[in-house]
């Protein structure tokens, strides 16, 4: 009976972990080509309305892109996402667009 509850609670554990790790990538990905890729290009090469994230970004940290979304900055308007929404997307833009190139 102790390895039946054992059994058990490694599989949910499992499965709760998974989900957390799968989705702030995925949502980061849908989320930038919903509210960033019409500005910033679905590559992140920027378009007539956005500058080019590659070069821009380079130096930016993960939180300075979080408040750049929340908060905009120069011409970009805020984008309205909640939080966590922008940390999934500074997660995407960090670890796929900018390594991408
Ligand atoms: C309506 C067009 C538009 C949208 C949508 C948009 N941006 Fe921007 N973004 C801009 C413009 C224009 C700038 C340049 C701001 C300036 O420096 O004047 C900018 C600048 C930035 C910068 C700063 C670059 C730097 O120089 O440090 C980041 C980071 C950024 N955008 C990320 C995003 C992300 C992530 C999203 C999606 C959540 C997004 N943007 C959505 C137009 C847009």
């Amino acid at each position: 009976m102790k390895q039946l509850v054992f059994l058990l609670c490694s599989c949910l554990l499992i499965a709760c972990t998974d989900g957390e790790e799968a989705s702030p990538y995925v949502d980061g990905e849908d989320l930038y080509m919903t509210s960033c890729s019409a500005c910033h290009g679905s590559d992140g090469r920027g378009s007539n309305l956005g500058p080019d994230l590659i070069w821009d970004v380079g130096e930016q940290t993960h939180e300075g892109i979080v408040e750049t979304i929340l908060e905009g900055t120069g011409r970009m308007e805020p984008v309205d996402v909640s939080l966590e929404a922008a940390d999934a997307i500074a997660t995407y833009v960090t670890e796929e667009i900018l390594i991408d190139w």
